[in-house]
């Protein structure tokens, strides 16, 4: 079954100057892009955002992380894609991601990690709408 999900861009990896060579491994494998903004995240917003993590330790830190540059989050459709794209993207630490995943290449640490993606199929419906109206997807 064809599902749609959510990947973000992170500042490390936009900064970097690697959304390009990000977004062009998606497409090879097989992840067809519907939808992409390119913004800087209110205070506000991140907090909302990564809700789910507010009472972490790492909350205040991932919050000033993610509103230290420019995100690109773009909907993805694929078979099965919300599972495929984690495993595409690799663990949430670099290192200990898989060899030739897009964490392992393009990350640093477990805070600069390149990339986001929906965990779950009810996260993909909250993470797109929030940066996406239906009339924004093709
Ligand atoms: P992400 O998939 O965007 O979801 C929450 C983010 O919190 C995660 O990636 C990490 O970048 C960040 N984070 C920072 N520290 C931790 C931690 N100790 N455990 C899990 N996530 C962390």
């Amino acid at each position: 079954m064809k599902e749609k999900t959510l990947l973000m861009v992170k500042p490390d990896a936009t900064g970097n100057g690697n959304t390009g060579a990000i977004i062009r491994r998606l497409e090879m494998e097989g992840f067809r892009l519907l939808g992409l903004r390119s913004l800087k995240l209110a205070r506000a917003e991140a907090e909302a955002f990564y809700g789910v993590h507010k009472d972490r330790p790492f909350f205040p830190d991932l919050v000033d992380y993610i509103t230290s540059g420019m995100v690109v989050p773009m909907v993805l459709e694929r078979e099965n894609a919300i599972l495929s794209l984690r495993e595409f993207i690799g663990a949430t630490n670099p290192a200990e991601a898989r060899e030739g995943s897009i964490r392992k290449d393009f990350g640093a640490d477990i805070q600069h990690n390149a990339v986001h993606s929906s965990d779950a199929p009810e996260t993909a419906v909250r993470e797109i709408g929030f940066f996406f109206t239906e009339k924004d997807l093709v």
